[in-house]
């Protein structure tokens, strides 16, 4: 059977185990509903699925033929059999972990990531320290969630990165805090709005923000420190992303 001609429910496995998953949905979400655990870093529940970093990869036998794949965006079928720990994932885990590392060899998350993995430093040589490894979640929870579509990515090779358009203040962006608490390597910081690191540090959060479009609470103007509070280490309160589960 193609996939095109199911519907419903399909019976597949996931490292032996049968387990049912529905037309449409993709391994990942099996799999986590499951309780099998696979590493992502550009995934999140309530965001279209964009498949930038490649750390979620896993083995599908589908009839004769056996690939790798990235679990978030492969949808189920039938009869197929994931796994999710053979050596080759692992290995291939590693080497995107690898890659990571030599962009943003300070961001928490990936070194928690390299340690699990075994790896102590990347082979390869450092591209660029700023933690951001261009997985685009903000960028589309900006766009998909909060509706601001505040910030994109800008410049290409060596040089692409975050920020608003033209890398000034954009009076798009509402100063939610859904960028900064989705970003899964904290690659943005409120702090750093003086800071020219990224465009969008470069807010100016001085302006009375209205209220949040995701849940709807108290205009935000009243929580938002303005660079100057912040040179002068002011208490930052922010909504952080309330509402979305991390
Ligand atoms: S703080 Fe601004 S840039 Fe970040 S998600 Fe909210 S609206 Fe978008
Ligand atoms: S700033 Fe964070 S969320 Fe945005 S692209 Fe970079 S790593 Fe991803
Ligand atoms: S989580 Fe699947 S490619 Fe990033």
């Amino acid at each position: 059977m193609s996939h095109a001609e199911w519907s419903g429910a399909a019976k597949f496995t996931i490292d032996g185990r049968e387990v049912v998953g529905y037309k449409g949905e993709t391994i990942l979400q099996v799999a986590r509903r499951e309780g099998f655990n696979i590493p992502t870093l550009c995934y999140h529940e309530a965001i279209a699925p964009y498949a930038s970093c490649r750390l979620c990869l896993v083995e599908v036998t589908a009839g004769r033929r056996t690939k790798l794949v990235t679990s978030c965006v492969y949808e189920v079928a039938p009869d197929i059999e994931v796994k999710t720990d053979t050596e080759k994932v692992m290995r291939n885990r590693k080497s995107v972990l690898e890659l990571l590392l030599a962009r943003a060899p300070d961001a928490p998350r990936i070194k928690q990531l390299a340690a699990e993995y075994g790896l102590k430093r990347s082979r390869y040589p450092l591209v660029k320290n700023d933690k951001c490894i261009l997985c685009g979640l903000c960028v589309r929870a900006c766009k998909e969630i909060v509706g601001a579509n505040a910030i994109g990515f800008i410049d290409r090779g060596a040089e692409r990165h975050v920020g608003t358009p033209i890398e000034r203040a954009s009076e798009r962006c509402v100063g939610c805090g859904t960028c900064v608490y989705i970003c899964p390597t904290s690659a943005i910081s409120l702090k750093d709005v003086s800071a020219p690191m990224l465009g969008i540090h470069d807010h100016p959060y001085d302006y009375e923000a209205p209220d949040c479009s995701v849940c709807g609470e108290f205009g935000l103007g009243s929580e938002i420190a303005s660079p100057s509070q912040v040179e002068e280490g002011g208490d930052l309160k922010r909504h952080q992303g309330k509402g979305i589960k991390k």
